[in-house]
């Protein structure tokens, strides 16, 4: 289909510039006031989201598809086992069929390589639903819900607590792009992979092996599975690695007072977080998992129309 703006993607954070995140921010902010007030906002009547999912999926599912429909659009999800992509047909033709018939597409994969070769084979703009190395869409709402608590999150302080994962690393893009401190302590064996990220990422990372130091004089602490979604076979061992990386209310006593607590769920009370921090007071998960759905709202009608007035 003809797409009146220039083709873009988004398969990681460093894919928008912070100008690009100050738009979006203001945008979103304006599309979830209008979606409180009861106002209807269509600007994408007869536009259709295609949704691949080879993982597991509840809030980007639902928050997508919701999104997609109060803008006026329609959703097809597809499962990887209910398609022929779960018969070997390869990548680069689904995404050449795919892109001829819908207007935007949202991936969910394993490795990022699968999501770049999906994106160079597409007419249409690819999100990243989460692959294993990135989950883009999950920092997005991350760092709005921030603000909208805390306002800016220029020269703050982010703790990760757990695994070096695909939101680790999100996170450590974020925190060059926004210019805030991303500590991380991990388990021994479990250490974050820096090389893969530019000189100007590890400018903004510090790693600790004590997780109660990495939390000391946090403005976030923030964590996640210890076992992600493509490594289930390693989960008993992972249990025992990192049973002394569990956010709990010892290490939030660490952090500032006024530190607040995320995740981007699903999450595991009694392991990567202690039931008295994700249901205390420091708590902004909820509004975390709500706001996936005003950002990618802001995020489609993006890469779909371009700029629009705030
Ligand atoms: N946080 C997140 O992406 O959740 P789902 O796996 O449920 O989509
Ligand atoms: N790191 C987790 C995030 C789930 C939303 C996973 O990849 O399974």
């Amino acid at each position: 289909m003809n797409n009146p703006v220039e083709l873009r993607h988004y398969l990681q954070f460093k894919d928008f510039t912070p100008e690009e995140y100050e738009y979006l921010f203001a945008r979103t902010r304006w599309i979830k006031d209008k979606f409180k007030r009861y106002e209807p906002y269509q600007p994408l009547v007869d536009r259709t989201l295609a949704m691949v999912f080879e993982k597991h999926s509840t809030r980007t599912r639902v928050s997508f598809e919701a999104g997609m429909n109060q803008l006026g659009g329609s959703v097809i999800t597809l499962m990887t086992r209910d398609t022929q992509m779960g018969r070997g047909e390869p990548i680069e033709d689904v995404a050449r069929v795919i892109s001829r018939m819908v207007d935007i597409i949202m991936i969910r994969t394993f490795e990022q390589e699968i999501i770049e070769r999906f994106a160079q084979h597409s007419r249409v703009p690819v999100i990243n639903g989460l692959t294993n190395e990135h989950h883009p869409c999950q920092i997005l709402g991350d760092i709005y819900t921030y603000m909208e608590h805390r306002g800016s999150i220029r020269g703050k302080t982010v703790a990760w607590i757990g695994d070096s994962n695909n939101m680790c690393n999100t996170w450590l893009q974020a925190a060059s792009i926004f210019d805030f401190k991303l500590h991380v302590s991990t388990p021994p064996g479990y250490e974050m992979k820096t090389e893969r990220h530019t000189a100007e990422d590890r400018a903004h990372f510090e790693a600790f092996a004590d997780p109660l130091a990495a939390a000391r004089g946090a403005d976030l602490v923030t964590t996640d599975v210890w076992t992600s979604m493509g490594w289930e076979a390693e989960n008993a061992e992972r249990q025992h690695d990192f049973e002394d990386w569990q956010v709990d209310a010892e290490m939030m006593a660490r952090a500032n007072s006024s530190a607040l607590f995320m995740h981007c769920l699903p999450a595991h009370r009694g392991e990567e977080v202690a039931a008295e921090v994700i249901d205390g007071p420091q708590s902004v998960v909820w509004d975390e998992a709500e706001n996936r759905l005003h950002v990618q709202k802001a995020l489609i009608e993006y890469l779909l129309i371009g700029r629009t007035i705030v």
